[in-house]
């Protein structure tokens, strides 16, 4: 039976501007925020952001962060996301996040967030130990239940390495009705990870996941002779031409597998076993889906990149959407930690 409207849930998601977008970004998440925002039949609203806010942690350049804040935006619009049935908006254009924000660190144990995954991986790689990165889940947690309609529950698409900050979300959800509304009706409903096992950590050149930080990335919009280079990069074994392969022990199967039709899936995996087909071969195949699942893309890209003012209206018009569910939520939640004026 299909869920009846009142029970449909609201989507909620977000990406950094911290660089240029990638297949892991793309197939781990943003596939599905288009898909479930333009689907009016699965979910009630879609509230889609570009987070800025979460960006700082970690960039220190002011022009970048603008420039990759509009290509975010380029990219969304560009790959089939529908405007008018989601709001896209940029983090910063909604102020209500740093004050929902505070209110929720006030409720966190530091040992929970000196515990974060993401927080000590940065340490790991040498980043400065700002509090930006320390705080960031509370940001993150803030980010989604700030759009909390009554009686809907809230769905979050991302890649498997989102679930710890996901986590966390939820226990700042549950701290909150349980400090603040211990009897009543709770205001926060626990957020619902939607993770797509298929696509949950999607390799990159070498193998490890793909990431900006691993400098292994194949991006969203490359073409021409950048995209070749970094697909005949993907790193193969050694195992000769003529031999036998296991298709599921490729990175460039592991892709392949994502771009490629069933048959063409089929095909692929019984060349490899069968011996005589090499990497090259493979990479070859993958580089032709790329241009494919991705060529009409690039061309509304190329066009939308001509109207700036154009992508800014729908940024705005999306922060307005953004800011008056957060204003209804905020006055809720001042009004329950007891603010004089809520
Ligand atoms: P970010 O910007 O690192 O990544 C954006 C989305 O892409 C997914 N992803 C991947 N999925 C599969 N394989 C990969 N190799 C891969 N690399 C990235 C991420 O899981 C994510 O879904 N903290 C978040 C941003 C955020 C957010 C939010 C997300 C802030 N507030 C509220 C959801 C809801 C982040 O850093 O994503």
């Amino acid at each position: 039976m299909p869920d009846s409207p009142s029970s449909l849930p609201v989507i909620v998601s977000g990406i950094q501007p911290s660089g240029t977008l990638h297949l892991g970004n793309y197939l781990g998440a943003i596939r599905q925020n288009i898909a479930l925002a333009n689907d009016e039949a699965a979910r009630s609203e879609a509230f889609l952001f570009i987070v800025d806010y979460h960006a700082l942690t970690t960039l220190r350049d002011p022009e970048a962060l603008r420039r990759y804040t509009m290509d975010v935006a380029l990219d969304y619009l560009a790959l089939g996301l529908d405007p008018d049935k989601a709001s896209l908006f940029v983090q910063s254009d909604i102020p209500q996040l740093t004050e929902l924000t505070w209110i929720f660190l006030c409720l966190t144990p530091s040992s929970q967030l000196e515990k974060g995954v993401s927080y000590k991986d940065k340490v790991a790689q040498g980043l400065t130990a700002n509090g930006g990165l320390l705080t960031y889940p509370i940001l993150q947690a803030a980010d989604i239940l700030a759009y909390t309609a009554p009686g809907r529950g809230l769905k979050v698409p991302v890649g498997a390495d989102q679930k710890q900050n996901l986590e966390i979300s939820r226990d700042t959800a549950g701290r909150f009705n349980q400090a603040y509304r211990p009897e009543d009706a709770p205001l926060f409903p626990l957020p619902d990870p939607h993770i797509l096992d298929e696509v949950s950590v999607i390799p990159g050149l070498d193998g490890r996941k793909m990431s900006k930080s691993y400098d292994n990335t194949i991006g969203i919009f490359d073409e021409g002779k950048a995209l070749k280079k970094k697909v005949m990069s993907i790193l193969s074994d050694s195992t000769p031409l003529e031999a036998p392969k296991d298709p599921d022990a490729d990175h460039t199967f592991a892709l392949i597998r994502h771009f490629a039709t069933d048959d063409e899936r089929a095909e692929i995996a019984a060349a490899y076993r069968a011996g005589g087909y090499g990497y090259g071969h493979a990479k070859k195949a993958l580089l032709g889906m790329i241009d494919r699942h991705f060529g009409e893309a690039r061309e509304r890209r190329r066009a939308l990149a001509e109207r700036p003012e154009h992508v800014r209206d729908i940024l705005q018009a999306g922060a307005e959407a953004a800011r008056a569910r957060a204003s209804e939520v905020m006055a809720e939640v001042r009004d329950a930690v007891g603010f004089l004026n809520a």
